[in-house]
């Protein structure tokens, strides 16, 4: 009987990879019946990308789009959406152009499309990955049920400078973390087939290293070993094209002196051919025509040469490619060959979606009604929102806060705000739908319980006319929450910043509420790690919320009121100062290392002012309850290398409520003629009722033993490896296994 099922499920798997092969086949004969009958400006056309009116980098040459559509000038378009629209500009396509070629409808769908989520910084704190998912796949349904065909998310790139505004569109700083929230948003996004019509193209960006940009300063330069390239900025990316991600974005940024537009080298052989990346790459915003900016390029015709050898399919808005390739291509400087691969790999695409078959297969008004705003993604929002709050500090037990307290005094700039909740990249979100601060904590208690509010002071401006009316209403007040942080618009694309503390007189504000002996909770609201020592070393407790998305008040009250106890842990570390950085858990040991022994030394690896320390952190968070770990328990304490071990600790709720636990693996190759950090190969969040305990089992083998050897091999060397399984990267239980 076993026999009979075993040859039936073989066989089955043989017919389905034989029918995805004649699949690919078919499209494959599609796509080149169709490029034979495209001219050479037809075939740019495909190759060139504009915006709607919204825009999302610097106004370029303004073309009239639907006369380039009519004439075959333009492949995709970006920002145009709502099933409305895309059908106004895809009928220009179909019913104008001469060969009907379909448009794809792109959009930056970086946390939800009208339901807005948390910002990916907050959702990786959550380590949630079902969350996380259900979140995507929300973001997924509303926008393909609003025309969009294509998102260019998710974002991967490794940050561990906080002045950098965009860490707050990423997963963190560490590879592992983020290349498991890649694959999971390539997977929510593109579906289990692209032809369905709640599927849309992901985008993996940006292609790569742009994270480490000198100084933290937005579309500066990049410089890193390959060592550090391999082993810290490509494996999310590998994770995403293992997850088959339809396309690519390069970044802005240069790599080792070559901008990745126009970076052979990077953005043809190492992502085609060593990370076997088969789908299409779009430049970045108008991209191509700063390689002459970069001064790589004497011209845009140079440009456009360039950023085509090195592989970029598509030109976002920078019209290089709709200018400039037709006459390279007739004076013999780029061969054809380069243009059809490119047009080929986007019609595929295009096949792929089925969007030959039915071009208005995104544009349901019906679909669009029904998915938008639905009370289920609300709730959705609302939870993994709450699931990617951090709790910092709580002594005394200040929080949870009684919901029949007497009054509450919400204190400041952003307590009010429904706009800076959203962060950036907020898509088609609105103000208008979403929850603040106040109205959440309002909602949240009971009747007679007061709410006061004041603003205290603006996010960022030197105007102390509010702070006297904040204090004198805080002194009213049982408990104060003082809602700080930053601007929305602080964070995000073009948003780097030289100091990384409370804007402001947010400070000042908060010494004073602090000094009327009130028990004050800190909300922060912020979309990177930012040096709050005062607050640390004042105040009662500190609540870590990001920007929690269209539900932030509700998943902020949530917290504050015991309705969820916090489980969310940080996916970057907070220095204590500017100078620390770059400042991350996965640093090398030293040849001075400055430990508790050494460290007021002098000859040590340390500051003279500062402790090495950071202010919080990675895969910090604090809970309600107390967990407690047993010593880890290993299967073997020796192995060959190609076999593996368990490693188990029993973890326990030690505290009176119940609650999740991140419990997090680090490995740390002890002995190596390569200094090597320790560094994240696992994480499990599990739920522990008050009082129980739970054994937490890693595998340990070769995925997670397998590092860069001296000649960059991924091999598990041989020798002892330092097992860490704990609450945070530095509290931890810890053993050694030996590789014989
Ligand atoms: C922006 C961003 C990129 C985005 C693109 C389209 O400049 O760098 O992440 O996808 O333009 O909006």
């Amino acid at each position: 009987m076993r026999k009979n099922l075993l040859s039936i499920a073989s066989a089955l798997a043989l017919s389905c990879s034989v029918s995805l092969a004649l699949a690919q086949d078919n499209v494959d004969k599609k796509v080149s019946d169709l490029l034979s009958k495209m001219t050479l400006e037809e075939k740019i056309g495909q190759l060139t990308q504009y915006s709607g009116s919204e825009l999302t980098g610097p106004q370029g040459e303004k073309i009239n789009i639907s006369e380039y559509i009519k004439t075959g000038k333009v492949g995709s378009v970006l920002n145009i959406y709502g099933t409305s629209e895309v059908s106004k500009y895809q009928k220009i396509a179909i019913e104008k152009s001469r060969l009907k070629i379909p448009l794809l409808f792109g959009q930056d769908v970086i946390h939800g499309y009208k339901t807005i989520f948390p910002v990916p910084i907050a959702m990786a704190s959550s380590w949630d990955l079902d969350a996380v998912g259900a979140a995507q796949e929300v973001a997924r349904n509303e926008a393909t049920a609003s025309g969009l065909n294509w998102t260019f998310t998710p974002m991967v790139d490794i940050a561990r400078d906080p002045r950098w505004g965009r860490i707050v569109e990423g997963f963190g700083e560490d590879p592992y973390l983020a290349s498991q929230f890649a694959k999971l948003s390539v997977e929510a996004f593109q579906g289990s087939d692209l032809g369905d019509e709640t599927s849309m193209l992901a985008t993996a960006k940006h292609y790569v290293g742009y994270g480490a940009v000198q100084a933290g300063r937005d579309y500066f330069t990049v410089d890193l070993s390959k060592r550090t390239l391999w082993e810290v900025f490509l494996p999310p990316f590998q994770a995403a094209i293992n997850a088959q991600v339809a396309s690519i974005m390069p970044a802005f940024t240069t790599m080792n002196g070559i901008p990745m537009t126009g970076n052979k080298e990077m953005t043809r052989d190492v992502l085609r051919n060593q990370l076997g990346f088969t789908g299409i790459t779009v430049s970045d915003w108008n991209a191509i025509n700063e390689l002459i900016e970069w001064h790589v390029a004497a011209n845009q015709s140079e440009a456009a040469c360039e950023a085509i050898e090195a592989g970029v399919d598509i030109d976002m808005m920078s019209n290089a490619y709709i200018n400039q390739l037709g006459a390279l291509v007739k004076e013999n400087k780029v061969p054809i060959s380069l243009i059809d691969e490119a047009v080929a790999r986007i019609l595929k695409k295009k096949f792929e979606l089925g969007l030959f078959e039915d071009p208005y297969k995104y544009c349901n008004a019906d679909r669009e009604v029904k998915e938008i705003l639905s009370p289920e993604n609300k709730a959705k929002a609302r939870d993994v929102g709450k699931r990617s709050i951090v709790l910092l500090k709580n002594d005394d037990q200040t929080l949870p806060l009684s919901k029949s307290l007497n009054s509450i005094a919400v204190i400041g700039p952003l307590a009010e705000d429904t706009y800076s909740p959203m962060g950036p990249w907020f898509c088609n979100g609105s103000k208008d739908n979403t929850i603040s601060v106040l109205n959440g904590i309002k909602q949240a208690v009971g009747k007679n319980t007061i709410i006061y509010y004041q603003k205290g002071c603006d996010v960022n401006s030197s105007d102390e006319s509010m702070i006297d009316a904040a204090i004198n209403t805080a002194k009213k007040a049982d408990v104060i929450v003082a809602v700080l942080g930053e601007n929305s618009d602080m964070s995000g694309e073009a948003a780097s910043r030289s100091e990384i503390g409370l804007p402001g007189l947010q400070e000042k504000l908060l010494e004073s509420l602090f000094n009327t002996g009130k028990p004050v909770v800190v909300v922060l609201l912020n979309g990177r790690p930012l040096t709050i020592n005062w607050a640390q070393d004042h105040v009662q407790a500190i609540v870590e919320a990001w920007f929690p998305g269209s539900e932030a008040g509700h998943s902020i009250a949530d917290v504050l009121f015991g309705d969820y106890n916090p489980s969310g842990k940080l996916p970057v570390t907070f220095p204590r100062s500017v100078g620390q950085i770059p400042i991350f858990y996965s640093h090398l040991n030293t040849g001075r290392p400055a430990t508790a022994e050494t460290k007021m030394l002098k000859y040590v690896s340390r500051y003279l002012d500062i402790d090495n320390s950071p202010l919080y952190p990675f895969g910090y968070g604090l809970s309600y309850t107390t967990f407690s770990y047993s010593p880890i328990e290993l299967s073997a304490s020796e192995i060959q290398p190609n076999d593996s071990a368990t490693a188990t600790v029993e973890v326990a709720n030690t505290g009176e409520i119940n609650g999740e636990e991140v419990v997090q693996l680090y490995i740390e190759k002890a002995d190596s003629p390569i200094a090597r950090p320790m560094q994240l190969k696992g994480f499990r969040k599990v739920e522990i009722s008050a009082g129980n305990s739970v054994d937490v089992v890693f595998h340990i083998g070769p995925e997670e033993l397998a590092l860069y050897d001296i000649d960059m091999k991924k091999t598990v060397e041989k020798g002892i490896y330092n097992i860490y399984i704990g609450t945070s990267s530095v509290t931890y239980q810890k053993e050694s296994i030996t590789v014989k």
